[in-house]
C-alpha cells in the first residue's frame, strides 16, 4: 500500500481525559452523549467513539444513518441519536439498527410510526423543538398535531425532547440563550399537561454544559470539548467571570506531513502561483505535499505557519491544490522527508486550531473537521509515550 503523504494522529487518551472532565460536572444520573458526527470532528469517528465509550459516555450523536451503520458494524451497541434527517426510505433500516431518531417534522412521526408497525419494533424518537435557532425543530403551534400523531402511532415512543442553542458560544451575554431555555421549558410543560413525561429532555452542547448546569436536564451532548477545544474565547471568559471551574482540555489531533523538496532560491525570486511572494534574501524553501485539496485552506497563503524541527516556518506564496511552500532558511539541516506539523504540537511549539482558524477566518470546529478527510487517522497514546500533549 502506498505511503500516505500526510496523516492525522489522534491521541485517544486526550479524548478520554476530556470526556471524564465533563462527566464529573454532571449530577448523578445525567447521561453524557458524545457527539461524533463530522467523522468525529475530523478525528476519525470510530477511534473517538471507542475512547469516549471507554471513558464513560452513555450515548453517541451522529448526523445521519450511514454513521449509525458504521458504528453498529464496528460492534458498538450503545444508543445512537441521529441529529439530522432520516429519509422515509431509510426508516426501517434506522429502526432495525435501533437508532434514536430526531424528528423535526410531523411527517417523520408518521413515517416512523408506520415502519414501527410493519417491523413490530418501537420507534424511539427525540422531538426537536424550535426555541429560536430557526434551524430544525417543530413549533409550539405544531405541538397539538404532534400529540395526535403520537396517539395515532402507538409504536412510536417519545424518548427525548431536545433543542440547540443559537449563540451560547458566541457571546458573554446570555439573555438569548436564557430565553431559549425558557421556551424549552414551555414545551416540556405543554407535554406534561398532555400527560407525556419524556424520559430524556436535552439541550446542552459544550458551552452550555460548562456554563449552565440548569441546561443539563437528563443528558448533555458534548462535541468540541471532547476533542480538547473550547467552543470560543467568549465561553472561556464567561466561565472565568462566573467563577466556574474550568475543564483542563487537551487537544487530541495532530496533522502531519513530510518535506518533499528542499530548494535554495535567490533574493528577488517569486514563489508559487500568482507570484504573490517575492523573496528579500537568499531563501531555503521546503515544499510540502498538502494543499486546499487536502483541506489545507488557501487563506493560509502568505499568512500561516507550519512547524519544522520544533520551529515555526512561514508559508510563502499561495497554498496550491496539493502543494505548499514554507521558508526554512533559519532552520538548519532541513532534509527530504523530514516530518512537519501542520496543526498541533512539535517540541515546544504549537499551532492550535484556534490560531489556524484565525488565519483562515473561521472557527476551530471547521479547522479540525475539514483536516484532510482522506488522510489516515492514526491512534496514538501520548500518555504512555511520555511525549508532551
Ligand atoms: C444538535 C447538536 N448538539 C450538540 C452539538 C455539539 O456542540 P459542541 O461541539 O459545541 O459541543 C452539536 C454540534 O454541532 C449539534 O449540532
Amino acid at each position: 500500500m502506498a505511503t500516505a503523504l500526510s496523516w492525522i494522529e489522534v491521541d485517544t487518551t486526550a479524548i478520554s481525559d476530556n470526556l471524564r472532565q465533563f462527566a464529573q460536572r454532571l449530577a448523578g444520573g445525567v447521561r453524557l452523549l458524545a457527539v461524533v458526527k463530522g467523522n468525529g470532528y475530523g478525528h476519525g469517528m470510530l477511534p473517538v467513539a471507542r475512547a469516549a465509550l471507554e471513558a464513560g459516555a452513555h450515548w453517541l450523536g451522529v448526523f445521519h444513518l450511514g454513521e449509525v451503520e458504521q458504528l453498529r458494524a464496528a460492534g458498538i451497541t450503545v444508543p445512537i441519536l441521529i441529529l439530522g434527517y432520516v429519509p422515509a426510505s431509510d426508516m426501517e433500516l434506522a429502526l432495525r439498527l435501533e437508532a434514536r431518531i430526531t424528528t423535526s417534522s410531523l411527517e417523520t412521526i408518521s413515517t416512523a410510526g408506520r415502519a414501527a408497525a410493519r417491523l413490530q419494533v418501537p420507534a424511539r424518537l427525540h422531538l426537536k423543538v424550535e426555541c429560536g435557532t430557526h434551524r430544525l425543530g417543530v413549533t409550539e403551534e405544531q405541538l397539538p398535531q404532534v400529540l395526535q400523531l403520537l396517539r395515532d402511532h402507538p409504536g412510536v415512543q417519545l424518548e427525548g425532547v431536545h433543542t440547540h442553542f443559537a449563540n451560547i458560544e458566541d457571546t458573554t451575554e446570555h439573555d438569548y440563550a436564557r430565553g431559549q431555555l425558557q421556551r424549552f421549558r414551555g414545551y416540556l410543560e405543554l407535554l406534561h399537561r398532555a400527560g407525556l413525561e419524556v424520559a430524556l429532555p436535552h439541550t446542552a452542547c459544550t458551552a452550555a454544559a460548562i456554563l449552565f448546569p440548569d441546561t443539563h436536564f437528563a443528558m448533555v451532548r458534548v462535541g468540541i470539548g471532547l476533542y480538547g477545544m473550547w467552543p470560543s474565547k467568549e465561553t472561556q471568559l464567561s466561565a472565568l467571570q462566573a467563577g466556574r471551574s474550568q475543564p483542563n482540555l487537551r487537544p487530541a489531533l495532530c496533522w502531519k506531513t513530510r518535506v518533499v523538496q528542499v530548494k535554495d532560491i535567490p533574493a528577488g525570486a517569486y514563489v508559487g502561483y500568482g507570484c504573490s511572494h517575492r523573496t528579500t534574501r537568499p531563501t531555503r524553501l521546503a515544499v510540502l505535499p498538502v494543499g486546499y485539496a487536502n483541506g489545507y485552506d488557501r487563506l493560509l497563503s502568505n499568512r500561516g505557519h507550519v512547524l519544522v524541527a520544533g520551529t515555526r516556518a512561514p508559508i510563502l506564496g499561495r497554498v496550491c491544490m496539493n502543494l505548499t511552500m514554507v521558508d526554512v532558511t533559519d532552520i538548519p539541516g532541513v532534509s527530504l522527508e523530514q516530518e512537519v506539523v501542520l496543526l498541533g504540537r512539535q517540541g515546544e511549539e504549537v499551532i492550535s486550531a484556534e490560531q489556524m482558524a484565525g488565519w483562515a477566518q473561521t472557527i476551530n470546529y471547521e479547522v479540525v473537521t475539514r483536516a484532510d478527510p482522506h488522510a489516515p487517522r492514526l491512534v496514538v497514546n501520548r500518555r504512555n509515550t511520555g511525549e508532551p500533549a
